[in-house]
Parts: structure tokens; sequence; C-alpha cells
């Protein structure tokens, strides 16, 4: 039998993909580059030496592309020829609704990816998951000031589980996708707005500081960040204060089949 390979599979969205292919009963194999479970297999983009047992028996591929590469497609084009050679016929790129094909970098992958016999593109606004874990967002909402440079202008949040779940059956329809799908949550939400019902939530004041695009890049660097990237995550949020993830879509309704989460949902079931 085959299974699906899902890179990042340790990730966000990864283990929401394992997770929900697993429930409905197809055999996936988590990629990481520490496996540590059954059913995780070594995977590390600059070790091309464990490229080919994970692709061994693969017959899908769930793509989440090397995080904070320049050129992605440097790593993504070898690695896809070995699968496709491997026997893998259908491709899901995790990609971001900020991505077109004449994105430098990112988007030579999108044009990559219809190299495959089936193909899906998922094209996700900004996660809702950026409020938990290590995210910067996340870090703001500790420290009761989440600062960005996008202004009052509002995003589309959406869901890590139900990009997962549209990547489920993008992986596992019998037709395939062979599309791209921009996915948002149910509504628009600016900052300010998100941080007033995460705090109501915690009880306790979250406010939003809108910063200019120039110090936010710098306020990234310190944090970390390399200058190049961090100069690349600021123009996106100059992107949003343009207005780029003020809109909705209801694919995740009409590929999964049920209401893409709300953020007030998301706050109350996933922040502590
Ligand atoms: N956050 C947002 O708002 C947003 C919006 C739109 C699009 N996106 C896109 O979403 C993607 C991130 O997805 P995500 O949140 O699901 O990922 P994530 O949670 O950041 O997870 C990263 C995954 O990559 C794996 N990884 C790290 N380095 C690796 C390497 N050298 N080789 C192989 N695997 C490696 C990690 O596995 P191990 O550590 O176990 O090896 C982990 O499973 C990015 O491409 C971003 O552009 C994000």
């Amino acid at each position: 039998m085959t299974e699906i390979l899902v890179l990042g599979g340790t990730g966000t969205t990864g283990r929401r993909v394992v997770a929900g292919l697993r429930a409905n009963g197809v055999t996936a194999r988590a990629a990481t580059r520490k496996p540590a479970e059954p059913g995780q297999v070594r995977f590390d983009w600059a070790d091309r030496a464990t490229h080919a047992g994970a692709l061994r028996g693969v017959s899908a591929l769930y793509l989440l592309p090397p995080i904070g590469e320049a050129e992605p497609a440097r790593l993504v084009e070898p690695f896809l020829g070995d699968a496709l050679a491997a026997g893998v016929r259908r491709v899901v790129l995790l990609s971001s609704s900020a991505v077109t094909a004449d994105t430098p970098g990112l988007g030579d992958l999108q044009r990559l990816v219809r190299t495959a016999p089936e193909w899906a593109v998922l094209k996700p606004s900004w996660f809702m998951q950026n409020f938990t874990g290590e995210h910067l967002v996340a870090q703001g909402v500790r420290d009761g000031e989440i600062v960005t440079a996008t202004g009052d202008a509002r995003v589309a949040f959406v869901d890590a589980g139900d990009i997962a779940a549209v990547a489920v059956r993008a992986l596992t329809d019998a037709a395939p996708h062979n599309a791209e799908h921009v996915l948002t949550g149910p509504e628009a939400i600016s900052y300010a707005e998100a941080a007033a019902i995460v705090s109501a939530h915690l009880g306790r004041t979250v406010r939003h500081r809108p910063v200019a695009t120039a110090e936010f890049a710098t306020r990234l660097t310190a944090a970390g960040f390399p200058a190049g990237f961090a100069r690349v995550l600021a123009a996106l949020d100059e992107d949003v204060r343009r207005g780029a993830e003020d809109r909705i879509t209801r694919t995740v309704e009409q590929i999964a089949g049920r209401p893409a989460r709300s953020f007030a949902t998301f706050v109350q079931e996933e922040l502590r």
C-alpha cells in the first residue's frame, strides 16, 4: 500500500495534516529531522541523503518548503525531481496568500509544483496560530503588546486546522484539484480587534501597537531574524496595511464541507 509523505510533519499545519489523514484511514508518514515516534521518517532539506528513504513507497506529498530560504527552488527542484522519479503523482504545496508566481523565490515553487501529474497550491492568509506558541505575535500576547506594521488594516486570519482539512482533501480526493486555493477565515479583523478578543478571553489587556515598516524590520532583526528575511517579513506587513489580506473566500467550507473556524472560537479553544 502506498503512503502520503507529509513534510514539516511535526509543524503547525503538517501535524494536523498527518492527524487528518490518519483519521481518514490513510497511512501518513511524518517527516522530521528528529524522528522519535512510529510513523515518522527522517528528512532534512539540508541532507539529501535523507530524501530517498523518505520518498520510498510514497504516492502523494504535502510539500512544506524549506523555511527562511531566499531561493527555496534550489532545494525543492531536485527534491521534486527525485519524488516524481520515485513514483509520487500528487503534490500539495503549502504556499501563502501573499505569494504569486511572480514573487521572487517562493513564487518559483508555484510553477514547479505544476510539473507533478496532479497538484494543488494552498494559499492561506495569516495563521490564527501565530497568536500561540513561539511566533512573535504570541510573544506580543504574553507581553501585552502586539507590534506590527499593519496599521489598522484587516486580515482574514485562518485556522491551521482548516488549512489541514483542505490539504487532506487535496491529497486524497479521487479527482486531483489541479488548482490554487486561497484560504481565509470567515471574517477579516484588524490586529487591534484581534487583541480586544484576546484581552476579553485572557482577562488582561493586550493591545496592538502599529509601527512604521522600517521600525518593524529593525525590531525583527533585533529579535534574531537575518536582515534580508526581516525586510521580507516587514514588507508583507506593509502589503497587509495596503489591504492585501482584507478579503474572504469560502474555499475552506466548499472543500472541507464545514464552516471555517472564527477567530473568537480559536481564542476560546486554543489560547491559554
Ligand atoms: N504563519 C503564517 O501566518 C503563514 C501564513 C501563510 C503561509 N505560511 C507558510 O507556512 C509555512 C510554515 O508552515 P507551518 O507553520 O506548518 O510550519 P512550522 O510550524 O513552522 O514547522 C516547521 C516544520 O519544518 C520542519 N523543518 C524545519 N527545518 C527543517 C529542515 N531543515 N528540513 C526538514 N524539515 C525541517 C520542522 O520539523 P522538525 O523540527 O521536526 O525537523 C517543522 O515540522 C511557511 O512556508 C510560511 O510561508 C505561514
